[in-house]
């Protein structure tokens, strides 16, 4: 079974993927490799980020990889968080600062129309392809729910009446947008 590095520590993320991919890859994290380094995400762009860090685990420990960014998109801010959507309220800042910036940054405002999107990275057999998943929605103007992670409790996914946060993590992984971009991965790799 071939070896396919996915640029990530994140065990959430390497469960969501090894359940889309695991039957056909064996799917290997970064500590599996050995890899421990802080690999630089400093582009300004998911796509960029995403190409970084993969190229990253391919220069130095010569592995097939992919790697994903995500950021999510407010209509009425132009696009921000975007790229910068971990560290909105400033490096070292956690979800509730980011959250309380957003809500902040909204205020008053009507457009409340935003997306996450997911941009995955793959490097393989010499050549780069990027994969893109998005999910629409709206950002309300208090949080909602106790699960999930980041600003999932201010998002309401279009068609749901409900949080990412008020959500189960199996429904949320059904619909995110990194479950839509890892989707397309595995099509592609299924179809070679
Ligand atoms: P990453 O590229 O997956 O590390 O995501 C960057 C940032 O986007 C995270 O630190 C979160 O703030 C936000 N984010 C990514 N995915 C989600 C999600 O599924 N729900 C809520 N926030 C997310």
């Amino acid at each position: 079974m071939k070896t396919l590095v996915f640029a990530t520590n994140n065990l959430h993320k390497l469960e969501e993927v090894r359940d889309i991919l695991g039957g056909s890859f064996r799917i290997a994290s970064l500590k599996e490799i050995g890899c421990i380094d802080d690999i630089p995400e400093t582009a300004d762009t998911l796509e960029g980020n995403a190409l970084q860090k993969a190229r990253y685990v391919k220069d130095k420990f010569g592995y097939d990889c992919f790697a994903d960014d995500t950021g999510l998109e407010v209509e009425a801010l132009g696009g921000a968080p975007g790229v910068f959507s971990a560290r909105y309220a400033g490096l070292g800042h956690d979800s509730e600062a980011n959250m309380r910036k957003l809500l902040k940054e909204l205020e008053g405002k009507t457009n409340r129309q935003a997306q996450f999107r997911t941009v995955v990275a793959l490097l393989l057999e010499g050549r780069e392809y990027t994969f893109e998943g998005i999910v629409c929605g709206t950002i309300l103007t208090e949080r909602r729910g106790t699960a999930g992670f980041g600003y999932d409790p201010v998002f309401v996914p279009e068609g749901y009446a409900e949080t990412f946060a008020e959500m189960g993590s199996e429904e949320k992984n059904r619909i995110s947008h990194r479950a839509r971009a890892v989707q397309k991965l595995a099509d592609f790799l299924h179809k070679r």
